[in-house]
């Protein structure tokens, strides 16, 4: 059996900088037409200049004219309208993180004080800018992601003009937020749909499988699963991969992030067939995203997939990814 997918995004992909960049990059931009691209590098991406550098920098990397980097800016409350109007047309999205939530996130924001966010957030709507969100409050771990939807709550009915996009959701409580507030949407990774916290501490430690939020319970995946499958459309595909070196993962003070680029287009397929929804697999890796973000322009490209095994590498550089040694039902068989 093969599968056809049209211009499949990423809509949240850390690719980071120099060797590391140049690892991953192509991973992503051969099978993916474009990917919105984390700015949660050291010091974070938060000025024109460095953003349109960052973008040179992945375009040398990936070297390929059917992928798109869609730069975001790492949120600042003090961006001025005047500062937003200029770099507007070289970015897609703009990333809040709170302060020390997770990889590269001191210099995110310590509240959520709706007069202090609102210049920047009332700019952002009116200039149709979304706001990528990482919705964690510091909290109790297992908690923090349900804690925050009050936060979401708070931003969806302050801007209601200003698409709110809460990226890669772990419970059920979010999913059930997407359909109280017309200005929500999400990002599901391909981990949170496979796992729970039993795979990554169940048994003995899983570090590769640890990121932040963390994996759920059963009841949580389910309702991710499910909307992921139905393929609703505010719900898109954003892998969250997340590289690090296999000495940062396996060590005493594990980085989190799992690294799925190369095999999410393969595992994505197999977890649509096995549940009998093949055919929204397009709307979860594309056609929701392409509805949802209005200001994206997106390269045309066609991946075949076949059912033909595929062993994944222990090892892409110095990072290990999901499925490591393992052998997928389904690979790429042609790329268009
Ligand atoms: O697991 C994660 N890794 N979650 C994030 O939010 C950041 C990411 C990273 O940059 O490594
Ligand atoms: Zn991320």
């Amino acid at each position: 059996m093969s599968i056809t997918l049209n211009s499949p995004l990423d809509m949240h992909l850390h690719l980071r900088d120099e060797a590391m960049l140049n690892t991953v990059g192509p991973l992503t931009s051969d099978t993916f037409s474009g990917a919105i691209i984390m700015p949660n590098l050291v010091p974070p991406v938060t000025t024109k200049e460095a953003l349109l550098a960052y973008k040179e920098r992945i375009l040398k990397a990936c070297n390929n004219d059917a992928f798109t980097p869609y730069m975001t800016l790492f949120f600042q409350a003090t961006y001025t309208k005047e500062f937003l109007e200029s770099v507007k047309d070289e970015l897609t999205a703009i990333k809040l993180y709170p302060a020390g939530i997770t990889t590269n996130s001191e210099g995110g924001l310590s509240g959520f004080d709706v007069d202090e966010l609102r210049p920047t957030l009332d700019a952002m709507s009116e200039l149709n800018i979304p706001l990528c969100v990482h919705g964690e409050t510091n909290g109790f771990v297992m908690d923090r992601e349900a804690e925050f939807v009050s936060i979401y709550e708070m931003l969806a009915t302050n801007f209601p003009k200003l698409k709110i996009i809460m990226e890669h959701i772990t419970t059920k409580e979010s999913v059930e937020a997407l359909d109280r507030f017309e200005n929500l949407y999400a990002t599901i990774t391909l981990h949170h749909l496979l796992i729970t916290l039993d795979d990554v501490a169940g048994g003995m430690l899983q570090p590769h499988l640890f990121c932040k939020p963390i994996a759920k319970r059963p009841e949580d995946r389910e309702a991710l699963q499910k909307v992921a499958l139905e393929g609703h459309p505010k719900v898109m595909f954003g892998s969250d991969s997340a590289p690090h070196p296999q000495h940062a993962k396996e060590a005493c003070g594990c980085a989190a992030g799992v690294f799925t680029a190369p095999i999410a287009l393969q595992v994505l397929t197999e977890f649509f067939v096995e549940h009998s929804s093949v055919e929204k697999l397009q709307a979860f890796v594309s056609d929701n995203a392409q509805s949802i973000y209005t200001n994206i322009e997106i390269p045309s490209k066609t991946i075949i997939l076949e059912e033909k095994k595929f062993k994944v590498p222990n090892k892409y550089a110095e990072v290990v990814p999901m499925f490591a040694g393992e052998t997928l039902k389904y690979s790429i068989a042609e790329i268009k």
